[in-house]
């Protein structure tokens, strides 16, 4: 019997709006200019990543699939799960390979995406509730910053953060965040991890900047997110996008340049801000990591690794931790 899905919703739009407004008034008068990047994903932003992760530039997302593909049933025996939690779920497409490993077991019964972009959350869970009769799918729309503690409680949980995703946090950002994660665990919950690993670089860039303009699309995307929300007057054709690496921090970093000088009315802030010729603004992060540098960042907040997979060409890694008592 297919389950109704049920959708909790801690993002309305009067919080997303003030979270935006503080974001927005303090990265623009940083110097260099600052935007974060979890303002990307309204549904534009959800479709233009979806379409990213289908670039033949954008190795990451076939190399966790592979990785998955490989690993799923040593992933669901050592998790014992009857309870997928995921943060950042998004589409919620490689999940169902965790998902079907865990109903072949017998175990599975619930599953939980954890998203803040409500329609594309909504669209996954009722997929997926279509798809696997008698699975609870139990959906939270939230910020993974804030709002952790409302994941619901009960069962033996595999919580999952696939995608790189944890790449895109700041490290002291990153620290909190991991932290946080074991906070919303119970001992033997275990904790499924998917990071990108330091490459060459050419490599590395051109996941991020792809000949048909997607990443620049999706990258400009967070000004008209701002421009709608916030009645802003960004030209999304005056902005050009960048990705370098940073050798140094071992990180991509995305960048909008102001192709000339200009002036951007933000009239919900009462704020105008100046842009010179060739002016840049960082819009995301996405660190690039080396496999033996996160077992003890999870053991900092009291997670013990017990595998690391790559993949055949070693370009991207999942983790399997556990919370220990
Ligand atoms: N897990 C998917 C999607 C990764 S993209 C995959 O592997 O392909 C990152 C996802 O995290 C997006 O769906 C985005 O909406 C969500 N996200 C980004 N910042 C978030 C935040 N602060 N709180 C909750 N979700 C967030
Ligand atoms: N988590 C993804 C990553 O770091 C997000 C992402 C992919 C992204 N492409 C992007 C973010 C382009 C900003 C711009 O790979």
């Amino acid at each position: 019997m297919m389950i109704e899905p049920v959708v909790d919703i801690h993002l309305d739009g009067a919080w997303i709006d003030q979270a935006l407004r503080e974001d927005v008034a303090q990265g623009l008068t940083n110097q260099p200019k600052e935007l974060p990047p979890k303002w990307f994903y309204d549904d534009r932003g959800s479709e233009l990543f979806d379409q990213i992760t289908r670039l033949p530039e954008y190795y990451p997302t076939r190399r966790e699939r592979e990785i998955l593909e490989r690993e799923v049933d040593v992933i669901a025996e050592r998790s014992g799960a009857d309870t997928v939690v995921e943060l950042g779920s998004g589409t919620s497409e490689k999940t169902r390979i965790v998902l079907d490993a865990l109903a072949a077991t017998g175990w599975l019964r619930r599953y939980v995406p954890f998203d803040n972009s409500e329609a594309t959350l909504r669209t996954a869970a009722a997929e997926l509730a279509e798809a696997y009769k008698g699975l609870a799918v139990h959906g939270v729309v939230g910020d993974f910053e804030h709002h952790l503690s409302h994941i619901p409680e009960g069962g033996c949980r595999l919580m999952m953060l696939l995608g790189g995703t944890i790449g895109n946090f700041p490290p002291a950002a990153r620290k909190d965040f991991l932290a946080a994660v074991a906070d919303a665990m119970v001992p033997g919950d275990t904790f499924l991890l998917g990071f990108d690993l330091v490459k060459e670089h050419d490599r590395l860039i051109a996941a991020y900047d792809d000949p048909d303009g997607v990443t620049a699309e999706f990258n400009r995307n967070v000004l008209s997110v701002i421009n709608r929300r916030l009645d802003a007057d960004f030209d999304l054709d005056q902005f050009e996008h960048e990705a370098r690496f940073d050798s140094d921090q071992e990180w991509i970093e995305m960048w909008l340049r102001s192709s000339r000088p200009q002036r951007v009315t933000i009239g919900g802030l009462g704020m105008t801000v100046d842009f010179d010729r060739d002016e840049r603004m960082r819009t995301e992060i996405s660190a690039k990591f080396r496999p033996e540098n996160i077992g003890p960042e999870l053991a900092s907040v009291g997670l013990a690794m017990e595998r690391l997979w790559t993949d055949a060409r070693e370009d991207y890694a999942l983790t399997l931790s556990r919370m220990v008592g």
